[in-house]
C-alpha cells in the first residue's frame, strides 16, 4: 500500500506543521531540504505534498491526497466535501469587518459596498444580518479599496492589526475566528481509518495549549 498522503499548504502552515510532526517523533528531514520537490517522504509512512491553499481541497477532494492542513479561511471561502478531524491551533487569525476609522458603518440607509479577497465569506456574514450588500472581489491588499473610495469597508483576516492601524481602518466587528485544520477526504477515511485516527491522535497529544 501507499504511503498515507498529506497536502500541507506551503509557507508559514507548512513549518508550523512540520514542527508539529517533529514533536509527533517524524522524520522531516527530506522537509528542512527539500530544494524544488513537492513531494517528500515523511518517515516511510507519510508522503508530504506542497501546494497552495485552495489545491490542498483539490487534491483531497478527487481523492489524489488523503490528508490536509489547510487554514479554516480557505475552508469556509472554499466550502467542499471532506472531514475536518483536529483544530491544529496555529495559524490563529480572525475574519473580521473593518471600515475607515471614525466611520459609522452601518449609518445610512443607502446600500454598502464590501471588498475582500473572501466573496462567499462577506456574503454570508451579511445574509446572516439580513443586509444587501454589493461584494467586490479583490486579490490582495483588500485595505486599499475603502482608501481609493471602491469600498465602505472589507472584510478580510487580521491578525496583530498592523496592516488596518497603518491604514487608519479600525475593526467594526469580528466575523470568525480562524486557525489550521487537520482534513481528511471521505473515501481515505473509510479506507485507511485505523491510520488516520493513529495520526490524528498522535497530533493531538503533541499540540500546543492555546495561547
Ligand atoms: C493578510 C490580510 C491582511 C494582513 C493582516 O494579508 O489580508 O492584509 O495579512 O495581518 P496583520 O493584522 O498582522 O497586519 P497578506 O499578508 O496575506 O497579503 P495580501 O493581502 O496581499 O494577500
Amino acid at each position: 500500500m501507499r504511503p498515507l498522503r498529506i497536502a500541507l499548504t506551503k509557507g508559514r502552515l507548512e513549518s508550523s506543521t512540520v514542527k508539529l510532526m517533529e514533536r509527533a517523533g517524524m522524520d522531516c528531514t527530506a522537509l528542512h531540504d527539500k530544494g524544488r520537490r513537492l513531494i517528500l517522504p515523511v518517515g516511510d509512512s507519510l508522503e508530504a505534498v506542497l501546494a497552495k491553499a485552495g489545491d490542498v481541497i483539490t487534491y483531497l477532494e478527487h481523492g489524489v491526497c488523503d490528508l490536509g492542513v489547510v487554514g479554516k479561511d480557505v475552508i469556509m471561502e472554499r466550502g467542499g466535501s471532506f472531514f475536518e478531524i483536529l483544530d491544529l491551533g496555529f495559524g490563529r487569525c480572525r475574519f473580521a469587518l473593518a471600515a475607515p476609522e471614525g466611520t459609522d458603518f452601518y449609518r445610512g440607509y443607502q446600500g454598502k459596498t464590501i471588498a475582500t479577497k473572501y466573496p462567499h465569506v462577506a456574503r454570508r456574514f451579511f445574509q446572516g444580518k439580513d443586509m444587501d450588500v454589493r461584494v467586490i472581489k479583490i486579490e490582495g491588499s483588500v485595505e486599499l479599496a475603502p482608501l481609493l473610495g471602491l469600498a465602505d469597508g472589507i472584510v478580510d483576516l487580521v491578525e496583530t492589526g498592523a496592516t488596518l492601524r497603518e491604514n487608519g481602518l479600525a475593526i467594526v466587528e469580528p466575523v470568525a475566528e480562524v486557525s489550521a485544520r487537520l482534513i481528511v477526504n471521505a473515501p481515505s477515511l473509510k479506507l485507511r481509518k485505523g491510520e488516520i485516527e493513529k495520526l490524528a491522535a498522535r497530533w493531538e497529544t503533541c499540540l500546543k495549549p492555546a495561547q
